[in-house]
């Protein structure tokens, strides 16, 4: 429990005001000697004290009410939030002693996001030094650094930053000379970012079904849907989940295609012990803040081919030649990230494991506490070869209730997403559809719960009693 939320009887008014000051809540419980809830006292109470005149020497215990509410531990904590109302933000939790161990705080603000990024650790300090170096733009020591480690970290060679995960998909399919005409393989469950950079190379993209288990695209979908058109195939590890990238890359030798895989939600996901991204030719990220690394906007394209890596740095800078200042050797973009990006991504790099043990131990606590809910599968975690990681808890519920239950969450200040569309179910997709049976399904029926540092065994608790309750 929060020292500076609590309060013994003899406190005066004034360093109740101070308490408030430091607490930043404008409340306090009051204890006895032992440490016993005896009362609340609010900025409110003081401001009316003050009014009447009473003097600031005066002690709290000498004024405040003999009646207010608090909640043994033992409630349930959606019930206990349902006492709360916009009189009664605060709710003590006490014990059986009846010291204070928790409180349940009401407000019409609050709401638990889906993903918030989690800067906790050199980030500040590495932006700060980025800022005050000048170097703030796309050139700076922290751009090198940030495409040389997270480039080893994915087993390869070359790394090059970009200003987000869409971009890099781009440039990678520009640099790999995919044109008009050509066909690319994708899935039908992802984000339209994997599409859309299709399109933007005037490419017709074919959108093909995923597994069931995985939700990631399937294999025997992408043979079949193969023709002599077809140049490239887009993996996506959707949801954090490792596509089946063995049979993926025979496929791509056996027709001679190029592989991008578009890792944007799978940081160190592993595939037969080797991680995601080091498996295609040219392979994508996004560090854009819901991501499991962020750079607040930013993404990077990483390969072992020093062709590509030299391709992409080229049309990454406006086309401009390495070796011949402000001549275009061919019709470039501008796609870099800055300096200042990339030093809040060298610090989240150091943290990975911890945010992925983090995230993981999230969703053991979903599975604790809601695994025995028949109306709800929880992502598969146990698929042979494949390691995902946790971007975000997925789990399948009824296409039925699906809605309805997300939109209690939401009323409750739970955000809770649903899967994405499928591609071929939106009209300017539609026409590249090739196979969309389970992706249908699965999308209609999957949601995202809440993987951010603010979520807390209460909110677990009240995603229950919504489950339970419906
Ligand atoms: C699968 C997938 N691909 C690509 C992107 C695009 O990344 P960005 O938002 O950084 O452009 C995203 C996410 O946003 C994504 O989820």
């Amino acid at each position: 429990m929060r020292a500076d939320l609590l309060c013994p009887t003899d406190t005066t008014l004034l360093e109740v005001l101070q308490l408030f000051n430091a607490n930043t809540m404008g409340i306090a419980f009051v204890t006895d000697a032992e440490g016993r809830l005896k009362g609340i006292v609010s900025d409110g109470d003081v401001r009316r004290w003050l009014i009447d005149g009473t003097d600031l020497k005066v002690q709290v215990g000498q004024l405040m009410s003999s009646s207010y509410t608090f909640a043994h531990e033992s409630k349930d904590t959606a019930e206990i939030l349902n006492m709360t109302n916009e009189r009664i933000r605060f709710i003590p939790i006490v014990d059986d002693d009846e010291k204070v161990v928790d409180f349940v705080q009401y407000d019409t603000r609050f709401r638990l996001p889906v993903a918030s990024p989690n800067l906790k650790g050199n980030e500040f300090n590495y932006l700060v030094e980025a800022f005050l170096s000048t170097w703030i733009s796309s050139t700076g020591a922290y751009i090198n650094e940030f495409e040389e480690k997270f480039s080893a970290y994915c087993g390869q060679e070359y790394g090059i930053a970009t200003s987000n995960g869409t971009v890099a998909l781009h440039l990678a399919l520009v640099t790999l000379g995919i044109k008009e005409g050509d066909e690319v393989i994708v899935p039908d469950l992802t984000f339209a970012a994997t599409i859309n950079a299709v399109l933007y190379c005037n490419a017709t993209p074919v959108i093909v079904d995923v597994e069931r288990e995985s939700w990631c695209i399937d294999p025997e979908e992408i043979k079949k849907a193969i023709t002599p058109k077809t140049r490239a195939i887009i993996p996506v590890h959707i949801y954090g989940q490792p596509c089946d990238m063995d049979p993926i890359m025979s496929i791509a030798r056996e027709y001679s295609l190029w592989v991008v895989e578009d890792c944007a939600e799978a940081h160190g996901a592993k595939y037969k012990g080797k991680v995601v991204g080091s498996f295609g030719h040219i392979n994508c990220y996004s560090f854009y803040g819901n991501k499991v690394i962020t750079t607040g906007e930013g993404g990077m394209c990483v390969t072992n081919d020093q062709e590509l890596d030299r391709k992409m740095r080229v049309y990454r800078d406006h086309g401009m030649s390495k070796d011949k200042r402000y001549w275009h050797e061919v019709i470039g973009f501008n796609y870099r990230m800055t300096n200042l990006q990339a030093a809040i991504g060298v610090a989240q790099l150091e943290r990975i494991n911890d945010i992925h043990a983090f995230r993981s131990d999230i969703e053991t606590t979903y599975k604790e506490k809601l695994g025995d809910i028949a109306a709800l599968e929880f992502q598969s975690g146990s698929i042979e070869h494949r390691e995902k990681i946790i971007w975000l808890v997925c789990a399948l519920t009824s296409a039925e209730n699906r809605d309805a239950i997300m939109a209690q969450l939401n009323e409750k200040g739970i955000d809770c997403r649903p899967f994405f569309y499928p591609l071929s179910d939106m009209p300017i997709y539609k026409e590249y559809t090739f196979s969309n049976q389970v992706s249908v399904e699965v999308s209609a029926r999957g949601l995202n719960f809440p993987t951010s540092e603010t979520v807390k065994d209460q909110t677990i608790d009240i995603i229950r009693s919504v489950f339970t309750e419906s």
